[in-house]
């Protein structure tokens, strides 16, 4: 049988963080470690193993910047907004996030890579039950995590970021994305200045685990 060091297991489970301040702009990313990453994330779950996944990987200067565009202009003015209301209420956690995500924003251009995880959707009609988007969402996020935690584990990092996709259209253009492929999520890679990351804070585990049904 086989076991693992859970010293090293759970802090590789509870250290991958999103990462922004902290990702090097200067080194570069071999496309060897990108793929290996890649090809160990095919090993997480997918509905009716249909397997549906494409990554699209950019590491050309012009389509970063394109890209990095595209998610400013999704970015809005949300973040400095959500920042700002965030300082006002004292959620001193919650400012922090958006201030990382604010500089993130300003620099995505910047990150060596770009790695759009996308997924086939040509089977799901606009108007399927809540479940299929469920089951498409769920086929995609198993393998997302899977990459970031083998970067992690190889002194990369990276961050789960959504904002590009009110652009969705314009990024399938510039990339030539086929029209039944959905865009997951663009996830800005770089290797990481230091490896020393920690828990973050969250709620006590026992609030969120109703035993036996939701009153347990
Ligand atoms: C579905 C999803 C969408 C996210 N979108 C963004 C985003 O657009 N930009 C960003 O900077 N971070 C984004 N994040 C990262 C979260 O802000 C981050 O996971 C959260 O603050 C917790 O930080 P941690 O992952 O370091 O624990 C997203 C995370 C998830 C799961």
């Amino acid at each position: 049988m086989t076991t693992f060091d859970l010293s090293i297991t759970d802090e590789l489970l509870s250290t991958t963080r999103a990462v922004r301040k902290r990702l090097d702009l200067e080194r570069p990313v071999e496309p060897s470690v990108i793929r290996e990453c890649l090809d160990l994330s095919q090993q997480a779950p997918t509905g009716s193993n249909r397997q549906g996944w494409r990554w699209v990987v950019v590491t050309d200067v012009g389509k970063r910047k394109a890209l990095a565009d595209l998610y400013r202009k999704g970015v809005g003015d949300y973040l400095v907004q959500a920042k700002q209301a965030a300082e006002k209420q004292g959620a001193v956690q919650d400012a922090r996030v958006f201030d990382s995500a604010q500089y993130l924003a300003e620099r995505m251009q910047d990150v060596p890579v770009h790695v759009i995880p996308c997924i086939e959707a040509g089977h799901i009609a606009a108007d399927a039950p809540r479940r299929a988007w469920i089951g498409l969402g769920g086929s995609i996020f198993p393998a997302i995590w899977s990459f970031q935690l083998a970067l992690r584990a190889r002194g990369l990092g990276s961050c789960l970021t959504t904002l590009h996709l009110a652009y969705e259209d314009d990024a399938a253009e510039l990339l030539g994305i086929p029209e039944n492929m959905v865009q997951m999520a663009l996830l800005p890679v770089g290797y990481t200045k230091g490896t020393d990351f920690k828990p973050a804070k969250r709620g006590p585990v026992d609030d969120i685990i109703h035993w036996e049904g939701w009153q347990g």
